[in-house]
């Protein structure tokens, strides 16, 4: 039996806490929702329950395709325990279709088809608004090694993969995403959330939204896109889902 103790940290959408086990936390989602770094701030009904589900769907997934991560099993609703990583503080995102942050600075519209993946890196700071770097930042600032940026970089191309093709048969267009990832054991493994928080899904036929952009734009049926996407998610073959 594991107890919870201590919480070591508190974001803006998580509660991590320690445990009587060496190297396991428990992680607890919370309904907060917060935007453009926390000046938007507001609560989503039962999101907390939505992105501790898809999350443990989407890592289980990942696990079963090779890609390492932090999730181990889930504990309740809303909670899960997880490996205990030191996070590195990078944030990579993936995308595949033009949207947010970079229709505004190329100038394209949003919907945009890339011809190949982008992969974009963030200096994980919320003092400074999460600013965008390169590979010869995180390098000369020690934030991780050449070795463990190849590592990610080819974790978040292949994660990006197993999205894309068991997302396609449920219509659902995978827009782009954000990753986290830190050292466990000497090793980079996946870790934070992969939910509507993190993601944008797009409904395949309407290109409807299904995902936290509802809460930054104010678009309504906030709750119901994180329950639709978890609902679809459900479909996945019980095969790959349970195991
Ligand atoms: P962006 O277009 O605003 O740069 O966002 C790219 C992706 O990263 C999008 O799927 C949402 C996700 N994201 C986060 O998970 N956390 C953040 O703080 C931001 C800004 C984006």
């Amino acid at each position: 039996m594991v107890d919870i103790l201590e919480q070591v940290y508190e974001g803006k959408a998580k509660k991590v806490y320690k445990t009587s086990e060496p190297g396991l936390y428990k992680v607890y989602y919370k309904d907060d929702a917060t935007a453009f770094n926390g000046l938007k701030k507001g609560e989503i009904h039962d999101k907390g329950y939505y992105n501790n589900q898809i999350s443990a769907i989407l890592f289980k997934l990942l696990a079963e395709k090779g890609i390492t991560n932090h999730f181990v099993e889930l504990v309740d609703n809303r909670s899960m325990m997880v490996k205990a990583l030191e996070i590195i503080p990078v944030e990579v995102v993936v995308r595949n279709i033009v949207a947010g942050s970079l229709a505004k600075r190329v100038g394209r519209p949003e919907g945009t088809e890339l011809s190949m993946p982008i992969l974009e890196l963030y200096y994980k700071d919320d003092d400074l608004g999460d600013p965008m770097i390169n590979e010869y930042h995180v390098k000369a600032l020690n934030l991780a090694t050449e070795e463990e940026m190849k590592t990610i970089s080819e974790m978040a191309l292949k994660v990006n993969e197993v999205l894309l093709s068991v997302l396609k048969p449920m219509k659902i267009d995978l827009v782009d995403f954000k990753l986290e990832f830190g050292r466990y054991n000497g090793r980079v493994l996946l870790g934070d959330e992969i939910s509507p928080d993190t993601c944008r899904f797009w409904d395949a036929s309407t290109k409807e939204k299904l995902d936290k952009d509802r809460f930054r734009r104010d678009l309504g049926k906030v709750e119901e896109a994180y329950q639709e996407i978890l609902n679809r998610l459900r479909t996945m073959p019980i095969t790959i889902a349970e195991r």
